[in-house]
């Protein structure tokens, strides 16, 4: 539980098909998450996971980027909504934009991002193309806090996958995705347990659990 034993208010912005978004309701339902989500938020009005939002009774907005007239105005919207919503914690779930250095400024330290490599190798797009093109023998999924820089920021967990001869960008995808629904509500976790210290550059876990620590030493979950 957070400070106040009241479950964090969690905003989730999403772009797409939102199955992290489904591991953290999910992680939020079954109260390994000691949080609520207060509101999801999608740039694309077609994202299936505003459905799986409103299927678990969520507020949903829609902040359609292409309306605004630059970036600022765009993520003026989303903190004007996140902060209606009273959210403490935002968590990015396949969210596609890049917001602005006020944006992640005023969540500094409450802005969470889950990305498909191991950071800090292969940022940006297209990461599972580049890993198998870059013959990296594993690749896997990173849970940062933002900071203006993409794809940067102080790792909270990481979970490790091979990467296998004749893997494609998808099914490569496949496997990292797998594990992203594990450490996405772990973090979550952690962050709504008051048990991330940030030092400098590091971030460290207060009082990890054998059970916990079991998930970072076998990621593949064998
Ligand atoms: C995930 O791989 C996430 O790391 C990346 O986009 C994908 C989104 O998947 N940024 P979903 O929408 O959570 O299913």
């Amino acid at each position: 539980m957070n400070a106040d034993s009241l479950p964090l208010p969690i905003a989730v912005l999403i772009s797409g098909g939102g199955s992290n978004l489904q591991a953290l309701i999910d992680g939020c339902a079954t109260g390994m998450i000691p949080g609520r989500i207060v509101l999801v938020i999608s740039n694309n009005p077609e994202a299936f996971g505003i459905k799986r939002a409103k299927h678990h009774h969520i507020p949903t907005r829609i902040v359609d980027h292409r309306l605004y007239a630059n970036r600022a105005a765009f993520d003026q919207e989303l903190a004007r909504l996140i902060d209606q919503a009273e959210a403490q914690l935002v968590c990015l779930a396949g969210f596609m934009r890049v917001l602005t250095a006020d944006f992640t400024h005023h969540y500094a330290g409450r802005l969470i991002n889950i990305h498909p490599a191991l950071l800090p190798a292969f940022p940006g797009l297209h990461v599972q193309r580049q890993a198998i093109e870059a013959g990296a023998r594993f690749s896997g999924a990173t849970v940062h806090f933002v900071v203006p820089e993409v794809d940067a920021g102080p790792i909270i967990v990481q979970a490790v996958v091979p990467v296998l001869a004749d893997d494609t960008p998808d099914t490569l995808a496949a496997r990292i995705l797998h594990q992203e629904h594990r450490i996405y509500p772990l973090a979550v976790r952690w962050f709504a347990q008051g048990r991330l210290q940030l030092e400098g550059n590091r971030v460290r876990v207060l009082n990890a659990d054998e059970k916990e620590q079991d998930v970072l030493i076998h990621p593949t979950g064998e």
